[in-house]
């Protein structure tokens, strides 16, 4: 009689593949078995799940977690608090950003973040690289080192001064993805309309956060994002565009996709549940709460966002969570409270609360399905960056990542209740019908009981395996 470490009884399992009923039993952090009445004495622990859904752990794809800055801010989470709060909120795999700063070779960015996340991370992690230096040698010989020891996404920035690479450049990277297998993902902002607009709303004197929503236009995301696809079919490479915020750059992918363009596209909850009003009214500095880039837009975006989480346009839907305190000299008032908005570190916390908006407003709201949910949260980002079938779905030999929900609450978020170093949420108030019940990273609970279980050093490091072919 195979004996299991601990038996998920009763779930109602969701996966991409479909729903079903079944226990689960795990041992030595894997689902070794997928049954119907699996024996509970053989087991040490037993969880019941009746009528109760299990999703894969959440893959969030896209957070900055304790990323070095060259001005002076500081984001509020590091790899320990980070990942706590991930955990509580039912993500048992994230994927922050190993960053290069111009000049350092992408041996010493990921040196540097192996330090940080070291003996601190709860969950499993990997890493995406930053390139903001594609110089030859980064380009032709880190590379290749890089993805065949594990880090095989690159995030490319099309703006902010200390990051964005030129035209010429993002080429030259694109076919080193192409001959590498891996995946670029773009930051698609037109750098040039921004510091334009910012420099016209500054002289008028429009200095408020909300200033910022109109620097940021939805026009420059969509240039962007064109030229983005344009650039990666000239290469003839597949590319993801990352935090998509506008109807006109959903249009854009959506196109793409339907030219056969191989364009794969991220989403984030500041899209369905934000708007530029949260950016503020008059010069009130509480709206640099709201401040990430690109933007929240307006009813109309965040209408195409949910078209296009429900039809396949999108492909993942990350937190992009890059948390600054409000009230920190090192945060959102890094420059004082009468910064101009263009001043204001970019970024807001999200690693949390993302499963559960989505499933309360997407899932139990009526507008995408419980597999939908698992496919854009868990099972393609585990694929796209190469680590399904391992990550993201619920299968024998898979890690026993799982989150065991509670779907009958009318529960209100409050950032007291959150676990991120971050001294606000942008969802305060929000009605929620859903939260973990239970968060289990490789068979062990990391949330349970409305309480933190999880260790410190607990989470590992995870290799990617490049997700595409190399090509000559
Ligand atoms: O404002 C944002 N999104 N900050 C995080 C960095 C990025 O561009 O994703
Ligand atoms: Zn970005
Ligand atoms: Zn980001």
């Amino acid at each position: 009689m195979q004996r299991f470490d601990l038996i998920v009884s009763n779930a109602d399992i969701v996966t991409v593949g479909g729903r079903f009923n079944a226990d689960i039993g795990v041992r030595d952090g894997r689902i070794a078995a997928l049954a119907h009445g699996l024996d509970p004495a053989l087991a040490d622990q037993v969880i019941d799940a009746a009528g109760r859904m299990v999703t894969p752990g959440g893959v969030d794809a896209h957070c900055h977690l304790d990323q070095a800055s060259d001005d002076g801010s500081k984001g509020s989470d590091d790899f320990l608090t980070g990942t706590r709060s991930a955990a509580c909120g039912g993500t048992t795999t994230v994927i922050p950003f190993a960053m290069q700063f111009k000049g350092q070779s992408l041996d010493e960015a990921v040196a540097d973040y192996h330090r940080r996340a070291e003996g601190q991370a709860s969950i499993d992690y990997a890493f995406h690289l930053i390139i903001s230096d594609a110089s030859p040698a980064v380009v032709k010989e880190q590379l290749p080192r890089m993805v065949e020891a594990g880090y095989t996404s690159f995030k490319i920035y099309m703006t902010y001064e200390s990051l964005k690479l030129s035209d010429r450049e993002i080429l030259d990277v694109l076919d080193a993805a192409r001959t590498l297998g891996a995946l670029s993902m773009i930051h698609a902002e037109n750098d040039d309309c921004i510091a334009w607009l910012t420099e016209r709303l500054l002289a008028q004197g429009k200095t408020a956060p909300r200033y910022h929503a109109l620097a940021h236009s939805a026009i420059g995301e969509r240039e962007a994002t064109h030229r983005a696809i344009s650039l990666s079919e000239l290469v003839d490479v597949p590319i993801l565009l990352v935090h998509v915020s506008s109807r006109a750059a959903v249009e854009q992918i959506h196109w793409a996709r339907g030219q056969g363009f191989n364009i794969f596209s991220e989403t984030c909850p500041q899209y369905l549940f934000l708007t530029a009003e949260d950016l503020g009214i008059g010069d009130d500095f509480h709206g640099a709460k709201c401040i990430c880039s690109p933007p929240p837009r307006d009813a109309d975006s965040q209408k195409a966002i949910w078209n296009g989480l429900a039809n396949g346009t999108f492909t993942i839907f990350s937190s992009d969570h890059s948390p600054y305190n409000f009230d920190d000299p090192q945060g959102k008032k890094l420059h004082g409270e009468d910064a101009s908005f263009d001043r204001i570190p970019n970024g807001i916390p999200g690693l949390e609360t993302r499963l559960s908006l989505l499933m309360s407003e997407g899932v139990l709201g009526g507008r995408i399905s419980a597999e939908r949910f698992v496919e854009l949260t868990a099972t393609a980002p585990a694929r796209l960056y190469g680590l399904y079938p391992q990550k993201g779905t619920i299968a024998v030999g898979a890690d026993a990542d799982l989150v065991i929900w509670d779907n009958d609450l009318d529960k209100t978020l409050r950032h007291v209740d959150l676990h991120s170093a971050a001294d606000y949420t942008p969802y305060e108030g929000f009605k929620l019908k859903a939260w973990p019940a239970w968060t289990l990273s490789r068979g062990k609970p990391v949330w349970a009981h409305g309480a933190y279980c999880g260790t410190a050093g607990a989470g590992r490091f995870l290799p990617c395996a490049a997700p595409f072919p190399a090509q000559k």
